[in-house]
Formats: C-alpha cells, structure tokens, sequence
C-alpha cells in the first residue's frame, strides 16, 4: 500500500489541489478546524502524509517560530512542494518515509495532525501506535 501510494501520489503531485485550502467559504472552514485542534505556540506536531504541505501553513501558524513541525509523506515530490511552500521556516524537518515509521523520538511529540490523509493509512493500527509511542505521556 506504501508503495502504491508513493506512484499515485507522485504521478498526481504537479497537479494536485486541495480544495480546502483555496480562499473562500472552504478556507474558513479550515480555520476552524485548526482553531479546534488545541495547538500552541512552541508545540512540536508531526503532520503524517503532508501532501504539498497545504496544511502545514495552518500548523506552523499557531506552533510559530517557537514550535517544530514534522512534515511526513511517502510520495518525494509531493514533499518537494511542501519543502517549497514552508520555505521559509527553519523549524519545519521532511520525512520521505511512511507516516507508520517516521524514525521521530519516542514520547517527544505535542501533537499529531493530519488532514486528509488518514483513509490513505493502512493497516490504521501500525499508524495509530506508531503516533502513539512518539507523543508525549501523562499530559
Ligand atoms: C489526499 S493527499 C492529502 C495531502 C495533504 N494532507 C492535503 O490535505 O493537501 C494524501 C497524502 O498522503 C500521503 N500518503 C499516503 N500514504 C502514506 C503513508 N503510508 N505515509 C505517509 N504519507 C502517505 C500521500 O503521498 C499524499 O501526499
């Protein structure tokens, strides 16, 4: 599934939109759910399958320049772009590696984010036990 989804999302890389993140009534919506997900300035987040890092602005907004950001995909030029569009941030780290494994400390971790990729993660539990050894305990 890994793999598949590394040619997919390669092959669909130049093009791919998300429609979400587009100025408008969606754009809004998007802001709320960020709003909802309880991140803080200085928060270190891993968003697993990060796409062209569309998300990621919302992320790096509310963490700031205080915060560290893990963007993970396993499609590279999917990554590329989001390297692109996070640019100029110096606290943001790409992992082209499976969001199940991303090689990320254990128990180091504020929060995980993802939008919009999850339904692509299989087998679910592998993900969800992985994100649960890297974030923090007792919080
Ligand atoms: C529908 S796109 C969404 C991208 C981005 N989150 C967005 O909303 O624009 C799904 C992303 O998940 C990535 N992906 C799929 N399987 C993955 C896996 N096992 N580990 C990490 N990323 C994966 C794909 O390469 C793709 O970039």
């Amino acid at each position: 599934m890994e793999t598949e989804n590394r040619e997919i999302f390669n092959g669909i890389a130049g093009k791919y939109i998300n429609p979400w993140c587009i100025p408008g009534r969606k754009r809004k919506k998007i802001e709320k759910i960020a709003d909802s997900l309880g991140l803080k300035k200085g928060m270190k987040v891993l968003e697993p399958g990060c796409g062209r890092g569309d998300f990621s602005s919302f992320i790096l907004e509310r963490i700031t320049g205080s915060g560290f950001l893990y963007l993970a995909d396993v499609s590279e030029k999917m990554l590329d772009y989001a390297g692109k569009n996070t640019g100029g941030f110096e606290n943001v780290k790409l992992i082209r590696k499976c969001a199940c494994s991303t090689g990320i400390k254990e128990n180091s971790l504020d929060a995980v984010a993802a939008f919009n990729s999850f339904p692509h993660f299989y087998p679910k539990q592998k993900f969800v036990d992985h994100f649960s050894k890297i974030l923090k305990k007792n919080k």
